[in-house]
């Protein structure tokens, strides 16, 4: 890659002479994995930043997904998202159980809970929500449309890490929520994730599903699968949790940047901060109205790839559009106008704690046209 390329996103690395001390810690202790002491205080660091009860630690944010429809025994139809990343939808599928697609709110890319109760059949078990970038869910009217069926809802939260409404953590909502701790993300452990649950008999079920449905050295108390976080992985994660505050701010700054300079563009939208809610700024997607703007969406996003600029079409195309879901009911265009039209017009701009205010006025000239 060319040293003038500016990524669309750029991992937090924890400061790697603190790394080797604690790697140094790992190898003396010969504990590397097996819920090792840099594993238990992560998930007690984690439980006190974001305010959740109990969560447990996962290899990755797709296993969680898989774990949280087992648990809660989930089957028929889930109720959920077309504009997301794959592993949302993929999650449902591997569970043997069907994803019923419904169409998002354009004002804020997530699942719309006007159209959701139009959805539900006697197969209905679930609804999985996604907090796209970071947007929250209105999770108190999809709690009521649960409630009011008898539904679950297991929120897919792998862009909320730390988003909070009215000081109270979006990862609160639902029965349970999930995380993805990939490199992409504001918060990484290099691959990772986690799911935040209510209650101490949840955190020992998912405990077990997660190491193979063990709840003793001899005793397997259900089918589980093999989806623990390792010892150095968490000690990366305690280091990157020091500093996650200050990318967070640094990503905020690039957002009013980006803001200031692009409110008055022809054709270009986006996101405005939403009141009471504390972003992480995950993303800066725009969206691109070819006939104001002048240039169609992907015009833009070559134009931009060819300066060096490598911005994501997220989430472009629409999970509903692959092969493995197309034939689905609800995965006619004629369903999901809003979606289509998002994954259409949609660029995440470059976005992460290390843009320089250069890359950053290179990327506005460019996106000014
Ligand atoms: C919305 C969403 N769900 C789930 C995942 C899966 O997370 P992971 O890549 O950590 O398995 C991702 C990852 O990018 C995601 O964006």
């Amino acid at each position: 890659m060319n040293q003038n390329t500016i990524t669309v996103t750029s991992p937090l690395l924890p400061n790697l002479d603190e790394f080797h001390d604690v790697l140094r810690d790992i190898w003396e202790s010969k504990w590397i994995t097996n819920n090792g002491s840099f594993h238990k205080r992560l998930e007690s660091a984690l439980c006190e930043y974001l305010k959740v009860p109990y969560i447990s630690l996962f290899t990755n944010g797709t296993l969680p997904l898989l774990t949280a429809l087992q648990a809660l025994k989930i089957t028929g139809e889930v109720i959920t998202t077309p504009f997301s990343f794959v592993a949302t939808t993929h999650s449902i599928w591997w569970n043997n159980c069907k994803p019923v697609f419904v169409d998002i709110d354009p004002s804020t890319g997530n699942i719309d809970p006007d159209r959701i109760e139009a959805a539900i059949t006697p197969r209905t078990s679930a609804i999985m929500p996604v907090h796209v970038y970071g947007q929250p869910c209105d999770t108190g009217r999809i709690q009521k449309i649960a409630d009011k069926y008898g539904l679950k809802v297991i929120y897919d939260a792998a862009h909320a890490f730390g988003v909070d409404v009215n000081g109270e953590s979006i990862l609160n909502a639902g029965d349970l929520s999930t995380l993805s701790f990939h490199a992409t993300k504001v918060f990484n452990t290099i691959e990772g994730g986690a799911m935040v649950m209510h209650d101490a008999e949840m955190k020992k079920r998912i405990d077990y599903l997660k190491n193979f449905g063990f709840a003793g050295e001899t005793e397997v108390v259900g089918p589980g699968i093999n989806s623990k976080m390792d010892e150095v992985r968490s000690a990366y994660g305690l280091l990157n949790l020091k500093q996650v505050d200050a990318a967070i701010e640094a990503r905020h700054q690039v957002a009013i940047r980006y803001r200031e300079a692009l409110h008055n563009v022809p054709g270009i939208t986006f996101f405005k901060d939403m009141p009471g809610v504390r972003h992480n700024y995950s993303y800066f997607p725009i969206f691109v109205d070819s006939e104001k703007y002048g240039m169609t969406r992907d015009e833009l996003y070559f134009k931009l790839k060819e300066k060096g600029i490598l911005g994501r079409r997220y989430f472009y195309p629409l999970i509903s559009s692959f092969s493995t879901y197309r034939g689905l009911l609800s995965a006619t265009p004629e369903n999901l106008p809003q979606a289509q039209k998002m994954a259409d017009s949609v660029i995440c701009l470059p976005m992460h704690h290390d843009l320089s205010q250069d890359d950053i006025e290179r990327v506005i000239d460019l996106t000014l046209n």
